[in-house]
Formats: C-alpha cells, sequence, structure tokens
C-alpha cells in the first residue's frame, strides 16, 4: 500500500502492459485513473479497485490530442485529491513494414501517438507537479531504441524519441523535485507480439538470456519500482526490462 493516498493516471490502461500496471498501482494503494482510446478490458479494473479498497476512473481519451489531455487531467484533480502525482505513459501503437512500403503518414501516426502522446501527457502533468513542487513521471520507450527494429523504424525512432523527452524533462522538471525516467521493455507477451508464430517466438527467446518472453507484470513491477521512493534518486534514467536481451542479427524474409 505505498501509494495510498497518491493519484496515478496510466495512458494505455485497457490492454497489455498498461493494465497490469493499473491493476499493480491500485493494489498498492493508489487511486488510478486510466485513458486508453478501447474500453473492453475495463471492468475488471474497477473490480480490484474494489477489491483493493481505492477507487478507478477511465477516460476514453486519445493521447494525440492536447486538449483532450488537458481536460482528462483537469477531471482527475478535481475528482481525486486535485494532485496529479505519479504520470505512467503507456499506451503506444507499432507497425511491421519495410521502409520503402510506409508512407510518411504512417511515420506520422507512430510518431504523433508514441512520442506525441508522451509529451502531452508529460507536458500537461508537469503543469500539476510544478504546482505541487513533487511528482513522478514514467515513459515507455522500448530496447528498439537502443539497438533497432528490422521492418520498424518509425517505431524505432519515436522509441527514441521517448528517450530524448525523458531525459530533457528530467533536467527541466527537476527544481521542482519531479523526476522523470524510462522503462525499456524487451518482447514482452502482450497484444502487440500476438503475431508472432511460434518460431519467431522461440527465436526471439533464444536473444534472451534469461530464456523467456517478458511479462507485462514484469514492466509493471519496474514501473512501481520507479515511481516509489525506493527510487528517489533516480531520475534520466532508462531502466532496461528485458531478461538480458541481446538481438543477434537475423534477416527478415523480403516483402
Ligand atoms: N509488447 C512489447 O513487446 C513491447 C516492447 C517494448 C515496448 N512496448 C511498449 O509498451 C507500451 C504498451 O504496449 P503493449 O505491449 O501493452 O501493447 P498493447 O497494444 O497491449 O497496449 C497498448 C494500449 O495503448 C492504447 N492506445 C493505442 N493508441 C492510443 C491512442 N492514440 N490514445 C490512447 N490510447 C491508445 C491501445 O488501445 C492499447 O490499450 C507501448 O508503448 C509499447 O510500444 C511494448
Amino acid at each position: 500500500m505505498q501509494f495510498k493516498g497518491k493519484v496515478a493516471v496510466i495512458t494505455g490502461a485497457n490492454s497489455g502492459i498498461g493494465h497490469e500496471c493499473v491493476m499493480q498501482f491500485l493494489a498498492e494503494g493508489a487511486f488510478v485513473a486510466g485513458v486508453d482510446i478501447r474500453t473492453d478490458h475495463m471492468a475488471d479494473l474497477q473490480e480490484a479497485a474494489a477489491a483493493a479498497g481505492t477507487e478507478f476512473a477511465f477516460y476514453e481519451c486519445d493521447v494525440r490530442d492536447e486538449d483532450a489531455v488537458k481536460a482528462v487531467l483537469a477531471s482527475v484533480a478535481e475528482r481525486f485529491t486535485g494532485s496529479i502525482d505519479i504520470m505512467l505513459n503507456v499506451a503506444g501503437i507499432t507497425v511491421d513494414m519495410p521502409v520503402t512500403r510506409t508512407d510518411k503518414s504512417v511515420y506520422d501516426r507512430v510518431m504523433d501517438v508514441n512520442a506525441g502522446g508522451t509529451f502531452n501527457f508529460c507536458k500537461q502533468a508537469a503543469v500539476y507537479m510544478k504546482r505541487q513542487r513533487s511528482g513522478v513521471i514514467v515513459n515507455t520507450s522500448s530496447v528498439t531504441a537502443q539497438f533497432g527494429t528490422q521492418m520498424g523504424t518509425p517505431y524505432g525512432a519515436n522509441k527514441a524519441a521517448i528517450l530524448g523527452i525523458t531525459r530533457s524533462l528530467a533536467m527541466e522538471l527537476a527544481p521542482w523535485h519531479i523526476r522523470v525516467n524510462a522503462v525499456a521493455p524487451g518482447v514482452v507477451n502482450t497484444e502487440m507480439v500476438a503475431k508472432l508464430n511460434d518460431t519467431e517466438r522461440e527465436s526471439c527467446a533464444r536473444s534472451i538470456p534469461l530464456g523467456r518472453l517478458g511479462e507485462a507484470s514484469d514492466i509493471a513491477k519496474a514501473m512501481i519500482f520507479l515511481a516509489s521512493d525506493g527510487a528517489a534518486y533516480i531520475t534520466g534514467a532508462t531502466l532496461n526490462v528485458d531478461g538480458g536481451y541481446r538481438p543477434s542479427f537475423v534477416p527478415l524474409p523480403v516483402k
């Protein structure tokens, strides 16, 4: 119950890593506001909140829309304690296509959701956190920011951009006691990687010294740590949560 009475806003709350983050922050006593464009996996979050003796509120919002993001945070502040204590940017999309078939509009869309959405929520949460003179932001990058990824140039680009946002804001917001960090997941067993066949999964697992794909709970635990007082002296950092992932280059079939 280390976050009892704290308010956490979590994007991408409907599925995968974001959904598991909501579960774990509720279990730690936080009031949680979940943000997503989809709503089909929300029912169990209300139940989890009731079981933990706290509250969950869902906000349907596209992270690309800055005015909507601003309105969500105003509504969260009004509904709970007036503060935004913890901001987790998890929402994201991926593309899987060769660069020669990637329209610039696709690049723009991936950049706008992943890096643009992270920027919007960081910016608007910082308004509250500066006023409070405290707060924690955790952004979601990826090991692709460090190693690259085949058939996913826009994704690799925006996950690196998210590290730029994280490091810049860590410096800019430190005088207000606001910490800003990123997690860099490896290959995690969610809808995002559901398209992998068994051979591709085995091939991924061979690049992971710990011998298995990550689970959403592995990433959520790292988010909990970075948001906690245990990480009080950590800002501007990227925490890889990847089982030691070291990809060996194997060309993908030509598409
Ligand atoms: N799964 C992996 O292997 C992996 C690896 C590295 C990083 N990540 C990152 O982790 C994060 C979560 O991924 P996941 O695997 O849980 O994927 P997921 O597809 O299960 O969840 C992503 C969530 O973001 C939401 N979303 C998408 N566009 C949105 C928008 N415009 N506005 C609001 N919400 C939107 C989706 O509805 C979905 O609920 C992403 O940022 C992803 O890039 C995932």
